[in-house]
């Protein structure tokens, strides 16, 4: 039987790994995240904590557990505090991937890694999996970096490269699309950004991906994103449509307005026909997504 670790499964991203993975009988899942408790009923999960970022405990669990595959979901995401928090953000995204790597080789493990277009400048998106990464924050860097161990490691990865990810889940760190949703909801005044331009991520699609990554052994680097490049702006501005919420709460700004700590990459998005033909993937375009996440938290409302 093939067994899976999943690392990061209390994240967006690793929830729904977990729950795609788990209720498949012909694997073996091992879910583990920083966190002691997992945010699934642990009598229906096998979970674990784990930290990536401490090489004993890597060890002695990718030792005992003997995994198939290392799903690695984890990762320090919080862009702004990767800026501010470099030794953390390094051990989570650089240490913790080098640990897996160590671990992995000795068992025959092979690595599921995920990655962001934030390893790009911004200046001439959509970017290809051939073209060259040059992070303009530290998050970007230390998700670079991540990349490059795996790359000068000797043993079998894949790495799949996401953009803004959105989508539900249980007590997940806000991202842009809930973050637009519940402020609207609440008849909050927004700013969003119309000069960062990239293809916003249903986390149902990109898990999917990296599902076919595994299941069909598949090797290298995956750009996987959804199918339509859109401004944060003009994203927020659809929220509001397909939810039914008053879009004019949400005022137009630039970048530069925002004095963040971490530059964006401006304009970026993927091509994604590497993923459609090798993993058949169908991107979803943002309606069709944002349609889903709508029914998903009209269910989860209802349960
Ligand atoms: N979210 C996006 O917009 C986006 C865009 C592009 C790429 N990506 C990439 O996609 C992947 C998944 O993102 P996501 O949105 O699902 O992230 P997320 O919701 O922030 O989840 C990441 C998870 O990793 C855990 N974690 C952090 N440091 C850890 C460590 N040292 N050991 C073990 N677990 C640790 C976090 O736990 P705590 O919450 O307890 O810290 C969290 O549960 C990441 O690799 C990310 O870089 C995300």
């Amino acid at each position: 039987m093939k067994r899976i670790l999943i690392c990061g499964a209390n994240g967006l991203l690793g929830q729904r790994l977990a729950l795609m993975l788990s209720t498949q009988t012909e694997y073996e899942v091992l879910n583990t995240s920083h966190h002691r408790s997992f945010v699934f009923d642990d009598r229906l999960f096998d979970y674990t904590q784990l930290d990536i970022s401490r090489k004993g405990d890597v060890k002695s669990l990718i030792s005992s557990f003997q995994p198939t595959v290392i799903i690695n979901a984890a990762s320090a995401t919080n862009v702004d505090w990767c800026e501010d928090h470099r030794e953390e953000a390094w051990n989570a995204n650089v240490v913790g991937v080098e640990n897996l790597i160590d671990a992995a080789r000795k068992v025959g493990a092979r690595i599921i890694h995920l990655s962001t277009d934030y390893v790009f400048d911004g200046k001439q998106g959509p970017y290809g999996e051939d073209d060259r990464p040059n992070p303009i924050s530290y998050y970007g860097k230390s998700k670079l970096a991540g990349e490059n161990a795996l790359r000068i490691a000797d043993l079998p990865f894949a790495i799949v490269r996401t953009i803004v990810l959105y989508g539900s889940g249980l007590d997940v760190k806000q991202n842009f699309a809930l973050w637009v949703l519940n402020s609207l909801k609440a008849g909050r005044h927004i700013r969003c950004v119309d000069d960062q331009i990239s293809n916003p991520t249903y986390v149902s699609d990109l898990a999917y991906a990296v599902v076919k990554v595994f299941e069909l052994t598949r090797q290298g680097v995956y750009h996987v994103c959804g199918g339509e490049r859109i401004s944060r702006y003009d994203f927020a501005v659809r929220i509001a449509s397909i939810f039914d919420l008053d879009s004019s709460l949400i005022d137009r700004i630039k970048t530069s307005d925002l004095q963040q700590p971490a530059p964006r990459p401006l304009v970026t998005g993927f091509i994604t026909l590497k993923a459609e033909s090798e993993l058949g993937f169908k991107p979803m375009d943002t309606t069709q997504g944002l349609t889903l996440l709508k029914r998903e938290l009209q269910n989860a409302r209802k349960n």
